[in-house]
Order: C-alpha cells, then sequence, then structure tokens
C-alpha cells in the first residue's frame, strides 16, 4: 500500500489521468518513468481471445483453447469443473501473456431471445453467482485476473448501447444483483466490467449507485471497474461515478477532460486518485505472475470434451440412447463434419484444435457403417434436394442422428433473436428423416433454448449439446455411445412456446426504455407462479441410469435466521451405470409480507454414484436462502414463520417438501409513515398498540356517522373501504370534533410509533 501511496504522489495529473484511461485496444498505459508496467487483457468469457497484434481490436487472436460457452458450462451444475477451467484459462493466460481475461459474465437470462445468453450461465441468480464464483476462484488461483461482467442490467442486445432498463429496487437486488454480488464477496474478482446499457436513468459507465455505493461500498469490491469497450459517454462524469478504467484507448481528449475538470475543480483530485490507487494495485499485482512458456493444448483439449459431455443435457429418450450396437448410421447434417461449437461476437476463440463429430462417431462406432448427408444449407435458404437426400439415407439406416445448429442470423452477440425457432428448413428435415426412420435422434447445438412443438414428437432422443466448445464432437460420441453417462442439466427453462416467456410482453422496450414488468418473476419463478406448462423446466435433465432420494434430514425444526439450517438427503443409484445425480435445494416462503415466488434455488449438489452406491449429500441454507429484499428497509429481510424447504431432481420434481420455523433475530424499524392506511397500522406491531386507545374515540365517530351497524352507508362495506385509507385521510373522513388538524394527530401518532423502535 505504501509503494502505491508513494507512487500516486509521485504521479503527475497527467499520468494519473492517463492512467485511467487504456494505451490501445487490450492494454492499459504504463509509466515507465514509475515503473508501472502495462497490463494486458483479452477477451473471455470460455477461452482466451489473445489477438497477435495489441494494436488490432478484432482480428485474428492467437490459438487458444475454446472450451463450451457458459450455458454448457452451468448446465453441468459442476463448481468443480468450473475451477478447473477456470485454471486451464489462466494457464493459457500465461503463457499467451495476458493479465486479465475478460469474463465470467453474469448476466441473468431474462428473455431467451438475448442474442448473447449462450455466454451467460442462468436464469438463476443463485446458480449464475456459484458458477461466476468458482471460474474467478480458478483463474486468479494462477495469479490471473478475471472482469466480471456486464454490470448491470444487460439483459438483452436489441439497443445494448443506449437502451435505459428500467426495474424496481426488489427486482435488481433479488434478481439482476445477486450473481454478481456472490461472485464479488466470494471471489473478489480483479476487475469488474460495466454494461454498455443505462439502468433506472443511469449509463452503466456513470452509476454512482451501481458502482460505489453498491459494488465497492457494500459489497467491498477491491479490485477497479473497467469500463466496458465504448461505453464511456463522459469521462468525468464515469470518474465520478465510480468508473476506474476507460477502455479501449487511447483517448487523448479523455485524458485531457480529465485533467481540465481536476484543474476546474470540477472533479476532486482525490476521486481520480482513488481510482488510480485500484489500478495500480492490480496492475502491480498481475505483473507478479511471470509470462509466457507454453500450455497443455491435448490436456485442454481433454478438459474441453469433459466438461462438455458433463453439460449436455439428455432431454428426451425413447431408450434408444445409449446407442447399441447399430450396424448402419445416417449422420446427416452440415455441423456433423463442421463442428458448431461456439457464438459469434467477442468472445470468437481461435481454436487449438477442432473434433469433427462425424469421425469421433466413427471412432466409437466399430463395425458400423456410417453415411452422410449435408441436411441443411448454412443460411436460412431452403434447398428440397437436400431434404430428399437425408431421407434416403435414413431409411436404409438403423438409426438417424440429425445435427443441428442455428445459423448466425439467428444466434450472436450484437443482435437478438429473431425467435425461437430452428430453421423453417431444419424443421422440415427432421419431419422427413423422422417419417421413415423412428429411431431420429436431434442432437443440438445452440446456446439457448429452441421450441420444439413442430417437430419432437417424431423424434426418438434429444440431446443438447450447446455451443459446445472444440472438442465437442468427441463429447457427443461419448454420450450418444454411453461412454459418458450424461449428468446435465438445463440452468434455464425451455418453453413451449416465445409467447409464453415472461418478458415476451415487456420485451425489447420501445422509445429507449425497456421496462421489466415482470419483476423478480423471471424464469422457473415466472413458470411456476403463473402454472405455465413448459416444453422441459429448469433443473430438468435424464440419465442413463436412475436415483432414489430417501431420508431427508434437517438440522432443525425451529432456527434462528443468523443460525441457518442443514438439509441433507441421501441419493441411491438405482441403475445399471455408474453416472452424476444433481440435487437441488429449493425454499419457499408460506407467508410473507411482499410477494415471492413459489420456490427458489437456494443450493445443490452433485454427486457421482456406483450402480446400487448410496451417498448422503448435504446443503447448508444460511440467512440469505430466506431472505427476500424490502425495499422499504432497505435491506434484506427473513420473516418469522414457516418455510418449505424442497429437495429434487428438478424445479419440477420435487422428491420432498419439509416444513420449518424460522425466529427472525432482525430488530426492523417501523415502516409506517403519513400515507400508511388504517389496515396498514393494525398490522403494525406497534401501530396497532399506538393506535389502540386512539381508536376508541374514533370508533364511536365512525359508528355515529355510518349509523351505527353500517347498513345505510352507500352499499358499501364501511370496514373495507375504511381499512384501505391513509389515516389522516379517514381522520377527515369521520372527524369532525378534533382540536388538531389530522396531520398533526398523524404525525404526533408516528413520534410515538418510533419511540418504540
Ligand atoms: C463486449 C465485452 C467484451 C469487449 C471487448 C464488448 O463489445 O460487450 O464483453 O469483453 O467488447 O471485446
Amino acid at each position: 500500500m505504501t509503494k502505491i501511496n508513494d507512487l500516486i504522489k509521485n504521479m503527475s495529473l497527467e499520468e494519473k489521468a492517463a492512467l485511467c484511461t487504456g494505451a490501445g485496444p487490450w492494454t492499459t498505459t504504463p509509466i515507465e518513468r514509475l515503473g508501472v508496467p502495462e497490463m494486458t487483457v483479452s477477451d473471455g468469457p470460455h477461452g482466451v481471445r489473445r489477438v497477435e497484434d495489441l494494436s488490432d481490436l478484432m482480428r485474428e487472436s492467437l490459438p487458444a483453447t475454446c472450451f463450451p460457452t457458459a450455458s454448457c458450462l452451468a448446465s453441468t451444475w459442476d463448481v468443480e469443473l468450473i475451477r478447473a477451467v477456470g485454471q486451464a484459462i489462466a494457464e493459457e493466460c500465461i503463457a499467451l501473456k495476458v493479465d486479465v481475461v475478460l469474463g465470467p459474465g453474469a448476466n441473468m437470462k431474462r428473455t431467451p431471445l438475448c442474442g448473447r445468453n449462450f455466454e451467460y450461465f442462468s436464469e438463476d441468480p443463485y446458480l449464475a453467482g456459484e458458477m461466476a464464483a468458482s471460474f474467478i476462484n480458478g483463474v486468479q488461483s494462477k495469479g490471473v485476473g478475471t472482469s466480471l461482467k456486464h454490470y448491470a442490467g444487460n439483459n438483452q442486445e436489441y439497443q445494448r448501447l443506449s437502451i435505459n432498463v428500467n426495474m424496481d429496487e426488489r427486482t435488481l437486488r433479488e434478481i439482476y444483483l445477486p450473481a454478481f454480488e456472490n461472485a464479488v464477496k466470494k471471489a473478489q474478482p480483479w476487475t469488474v466490467m460495466c454494461a454498455y446499457n443505462k439502468l433506472n436513468g443511469y449509463y452503466g459507465s456513470e452509476s454512482h449507485k451501481l458502482l460505489v455505493d453498491i459494488l465497492k461500498e457494500e459489497w467491498g469490491l477491491e479490485g477497479f471497474v473497467v469500463s466496458d469497450w465504448g461505453a464511456v459517454h463522459d469521462r468525468v462524469a464515469s470518474l465520478k461515478g465510480g468508473l476506474d478504467l476507460e477502455m479501449p484507448g487511447p483517448r487523448e481528449l479523455r485524458v485531457k477532460a480529465v485533467m481540465e475538470a481536476v484543474r476546474s475543480g470540477e472533479l476532486s483530485e482525490s476521486v481520480l486518485d482513488e481510482s488510480v490507487r485500484r489500478i495500480l494495485g492490480i496492475v502491480l499485482k498481475a505483473a507478479k505472475t511471470p509470462k509466457g512458456g507454453k500450455f497443455n493444448v491435448s490436456a485442454h483439449h481433454a478438459l474441453a470434451c469433459l466438461i462438455a459431455a458433463d453439460g449436455m443435457v439428455l432431454l428426451k429418450n425413447n431408450g434408444i440412447l445409449p446407442l447399441k450396437d447399430p450396424k448402419r448410421i445416417a449422420v446427416i447434417g452440415r455441423t456433423a463434419k463442421e463442428a458448431h461449437f461456439q457464438g459469434g461476437g467477442s468472445s470468437h476463440i481461435n481454436p487449438t484444435l477442432v473434433d469433427n463429430p462425424f469421425i469421433e462417431l466413427q471412432k466409437l462406432a466399430g463395425e458400423a457403417s456410417l453415411s452422410f448427408a449435408e441436411g441443411y444449407p448454412k443460411d436460412e435458404s431452403f434447398d428440397q434436394a437436400l431434404i430428399d437426400a437425408a431421407v434416403n439415407e435414413a431409411k436404409s439406416a438403423q438409426v438417424a442422428l440429425l445435427y443441428l445448429a442455428l445459423p448466425a442470423s439467428k444466434e450472436s452477440e450484437g443482435y437478438d433473436r429473431p425467435d425461437l425457432d430452428l430453421t423453417q428448413h431444419q424443421i422440415a428435415l427432421i419431419n422427413a428423416v423422422a417419417k421413415v426412420q423412428p429411431n431420429t435422434i436431434v442432437i443440438l447445438n445452440s446456446g439457448a433454448p429452441v421450441v420444439m412443438g413442430d417437430w419432437i414428437d417424431g423424434t426418438a432422443a434429444v440431446v443438447e449439446a450447446w455451443m459446445m466448445g472444440q472438442a465437442g464432437g468427441g463429447a457427443i460420441a461419448d454420450v450418444l455411445f454411453g461412454k459418458v453417462n450424461p449428468s446435465g442439466k438445463l440452468a434455464e427453462t425451455f418453453p413451449n412456446r416465445l409467447v409464453d416467456t415472461p418478458a415476451s410482453i415487456n420485451y425489447p422496450g420501445e422509445n429507449g426504455e425497456v421496462r421489466y414488468g415482470e419483476g423478480i418473476f423471471i424464469g422457473y419463478r415466472y413458470y411456476d407462479a403463473k402454472q405455465v406448462p413448459v416444453l422441459f423446466p429448469f433443473g430438468y435433465g435424464m440419465s442413463y441410469t436412475t436415483f432414489t432420494y430417501q431420508n431427508p434430514q434437517l438440522s432443525a425444526k425451529t432456527f434462528k435466521d443468523v443460525d441457518g439450517l442443514t438439509v441433507s438427503v441421501d441419493v441411491t443409484n438405482t441403475g445399471k451405470l455408474a453416472g452424476k445425480e444433481i440435487v437441488q435445494v429449493y425454499v419457499h416462503d408460506r407467508k410473507s409480507r411482499l410477494v415471492r415466488p413459489p420456490k427458489e434455488l437456494k443450493g445443490f449438489v452433485k454427486v457421482e454414484l456406483r450402480p446400487g452406491e448410496t451417498k448422503t449429500v448435504s446443503v447448508d441454507l444460511d440467512f440469505r436462502a430466506f431472505a427476500y429484499y424490502h425495499p422499504g428497509y432497505k435491506q434484506w429481510v427473513a420473516e418469522d414463520g414457516e418455510f418449505d424447504i424442497l429437495i429434487g431432481a428438478s424445479s419440477a420434481d420435487i422428491r420432498f417438501i419439509q416444513t420449518v420455523n424460522l425466529q427472525s433475530t432482525q430488530k426492523l424499524p417501523s415502516l409506517l409513515r403519513r400515507e400508511s392506511t388504517l389496515r396498514e397500522w393494525t398490522e403494525d406491531p406497534r401501530g396497532v398498540r399506538v393506535l389502540a386507545s386512539f381508536m376508541t374515540d374514533i370508533s364511536a365517530q365512525m359508528n355515529e356517522m355510518l349509523g351505527g351497524d353500517g347498513s345505510q352507508f352507500i352499499g358499501m362495506d364501511p370496514n373495507g373501504f375504511l381499512m384501505d385509507m391513509p389515516l389522516p385521510g379517514l381522520f377527515h373522513f369521520v372527524g369532525s370534533s378534533f382540536t388538531e388538524s389530522p396531520e398533526d394527530i398523524v404525525d404526533d401518532l408516528l413520534a410515538k410509533v418510533h419511540k418504540l423502535d
């Protein structure tokens, strides 16, 4: 720290301003005079996109392992594996001379239409937060930094650079921030990248509330905040808002603007110094990790394969899988030979190797003969001849494997998806093949859900293979032939129809604004609450074996919020194959003052079991597992009372429900204010006490006015009417005999209430 303080003392104003702006597309500004080195950053998130010539923004990058993208990583529900990916990426950063990798992405999947969902983990903040923290811990354990992005509310690509996201405080705190919060608190990312969009009127690059009040002060981020590339509009305003480093550089005008602002007194130098202090801390830390050397290409390819297989989700299987020695296999689909394994945009990796799915199949297919048909064109055009050729091959085979990937026009960074459908051609292809071949298996390479109503019935099996990374071709073969027993489960709901999705009537916004009208009800929180049927629920995925759950145990039936609770259950592999099961624990608040979702994921465990083997798994639930964010108290609140603990194999397959009693130790102030209604006063323990004596009088006057039993009261139930009146209004309404004004009376009552706080 003293070293940093000394450096700051010795830096000129120009050097400070320059340090807060990049020197190039990927480097920070060095200060040679003082021995401050430059620091190199690269995308991210599922591999290293180290552009060879660092003055280039977009050109071809150096070869690096392309790991599966976040949708697949999250579907493993395996924090250890995610940590291992982080470590491997860090090793590649070291070899490629990169100090900070620009990832992970922890934005919520508000709508499956977001073009960039393949780079994000989940629709659930708890799961996304666990994944992000694990990834960061993995990378940073090797002395390489991360950039947790895009903070916050970047949930669509449509107008991502300008749209104003309108959401209420509770939704922000409960849905859109916790993955970031968890990652910051558990893993201290070296940097956090702000989002392009505005949130409630402020650009992500200028929001003091997001960057300083919440991120740095409340959560305790020690590192610095970097802009998304080009997200800064007003450099001085962004420094005041807590944005430490602007990227990319160089931006001479910005440096000048900052210097002028300090000179004119518009910007306090201490604000600039704080950003300098944060940046220097990380730049010096990064320099401690020696860079260079080589990484183990084949070991990382093997790791990428392992993860791809563990993240694949078996969505449907009539028993055809794993394949049982078919003699003739029709392999259909251009992506069987030209793997589609990553998405378009800044995360695009130049892979070290790419598995050819067809060749990988051949390796495991033994004596079987494999034929190939291209099946569909690269774009969205239609070519019946391709379908006819595929049908021909399918007819004479025992099984047809359809490898389907969405074209770039339907999924990429930079723009949203037009719909959730496969191309018209692909749908026609599946139906035509399935008509002649009952053993039709669809393998999907998408980064997000597709709807399947038009074609799934004719298929024998469906595998969601995601944007599976460079080794995904081998992973698919492993799953199809049973070398790997699939164990991935969905980290996001697959809806039946686009119109069923929670944000559908509030997306993409208009006139520069998008309103998160569904509030806290995104993903399964919405489908559960509205009882909307879905194609495949959150947390769902099949296996080649079966698991039973027994003996659910709780550490207590009644517990204090601060003590939390431990939940355990015995899981047995009751099938014939070894496999992995993902046990999920959800919490439901039976009664609360604010509306809550029917269930929320608060813990999970992935467990590996041999046939016949039983293991006990357990999950710790802390205060936050039971709490909701109360915008009135401006804090997390866990109310006294009953909670259901749901233990399940998916959000829709709950095996046990146990009820517990939470005793709150929180001392909360009264929220009563002038506008509070009579009902609110009677529901408030302090309010009801203070009002009690006063109400005797009021009731008498009310009775008189309403003619005793209220029967003469203009056809209304007077009670219902009066209960929802604010107290001053009520007093105006009933009281003619007060000597003080109703407002003064209420203020006196409020003072008495707050004395009891
Ligand atoms: C993306 C970031 C990325 C950056 C640098 C931006 O357009 O939103 O995720 O890290 O570019 O490539």
